[in-house]
């Protein structure tokens, strides 16, 4: 009789940043949601025979080699290793991991740490070991610091902990919970945006002027703060205008598109409450703030103004 193939697995979702990008970089708190609709998923199917090599299978982002073929920089092995580190895995086990992700990589909704998570839940499975938030979100951080360089760590914290957070750097995150009528339209303006390129244009431009650039962070800073009440509450059209004034901070330290205002200024017309790019910017998503009555109008507004994709989601609540 032949055995079964031993399966282990590992998942994670993506996020959406509501509030709060970049001037979380300096110190400003920033909120976000888990977005539950699109994951990563990381399978590994263990060999018969722990000692033979783990091969890697990634099809979306077209990496397919052993795990000792790859450079230990490359973001899958680097997923890995640090996740062996982390949990004490002295050898990698034996199989295949396959990796697959329905997020659009570098647009914003999180993909490198959801894949990253993914593929450290999945060890932790492989070894029967319970991998908590704050380690995935750890493993998440330390393989960001590699490719993106100086980043706040909030897409591994709202990713591991799969809730709504208040995030401010270095400070344990605050649950939050958005109130259950808010409902979102996110729109991909079809291309990528680095986040790591983002992140480094806006410290030369902080840089060169720190008056001028402290004071929009410090202005991001304090509508992520004033955002909290009106998200819990559910007060639309407030949280709208609130959207459209970061979007503006976001315009003025220069990590807006053509595309991604244009998709904005749509949104609105069609009856959106507010909308702004989310994430690094420079290209990638955008974010409008709707009713449910005029979600596929903003839908349907979105695509028809260039955007590749846009879909509607619910704002999960703090689980
Ligand atoms: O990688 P993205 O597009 O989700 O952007 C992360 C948010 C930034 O504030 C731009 C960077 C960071 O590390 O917080």
């Amino acid at each position: 009789m032949t055995s079964r193939p031993k399966l282990f697995t590992g998942s994670a979702p993506g996020k959406v940043i509501l509030f709060g990008e970049h001037a979380v970089v300096y110190g400003e708190p920033a909120i976000a949601v888990p977005l539950t609709s699109l994951r990563a998923t990381a399978t590994i199917t263990a060999a018969e025979n722990f000692s033979e090599s783990l091969m890697i299978d990634a099809p979306g982002i077209a990496v397919q080699g052993r795990l000792d073929q790859l450079a230990p920089d490359d973001p899958l092995a680097a997923a890995i290793l640090e996740t062996m580190r982390v949990l004490n895995i002295y050898a990698a086990p034996g199989g295949t991991m396959c990796i697959q992700s329905t997020l659009p990589a570098a647009a914003g909704l999180g993909s490198s740490a959801a894949i990253t998570i993914a593929i450290a839940r999945a060890l932790a499975d492989c070894i029967g070991a319970e991998l908590h938030a704050n380690s995935a979100a750890q493993i998440a951080s330390a393989v960001e610091h590699i490719h993106h360089g100086n980043s706040s760590g909030i897409d591994p914290t709202v990713i591991a902990h799969n809730s709504t957070l208040y995030f401010t750097k270095h400070k344990d995150p605050e649950l939050i919970s958005p109130h259950s009528s808010l409902k979102l339209v996110i729109a991909h303006s079809g291309t990528t945006g680095s986040t790591r390129a983002a992140v480094n244009a806006v410290r030369l431009l902080h840089n060169d002027n720190p008056a001028r650039y402290s004071h929009i962070f410090a202005e991001i800073g304090a509508l992520t703060a004033s955002a909290r009440q009106p998200l819990s509450t559910g007060q639309h059209a407030q949280l709208g205008q609130m959207l459209n004034a970061n979007h503006k901070l976001l315009q003025a330290i220069g990590v807006s598109t053509q595309l991604l205002d244009i998709l904005c200024a749509a949104a609105l017309q069609a009856g959106a409450y507010g909308a702004k790019l989310t994430g690094a910017g420079t290209g990638g998503c955008m974010i409008a703030l709707v009713d449910a009555s005029c979600a596929l109008n903003v839908q349907t507004a979105l695509v028809t103004a260039g955007a590749k994709f846009a879909s509607i989601t619910a704002l999960a609540p703090a689980s």
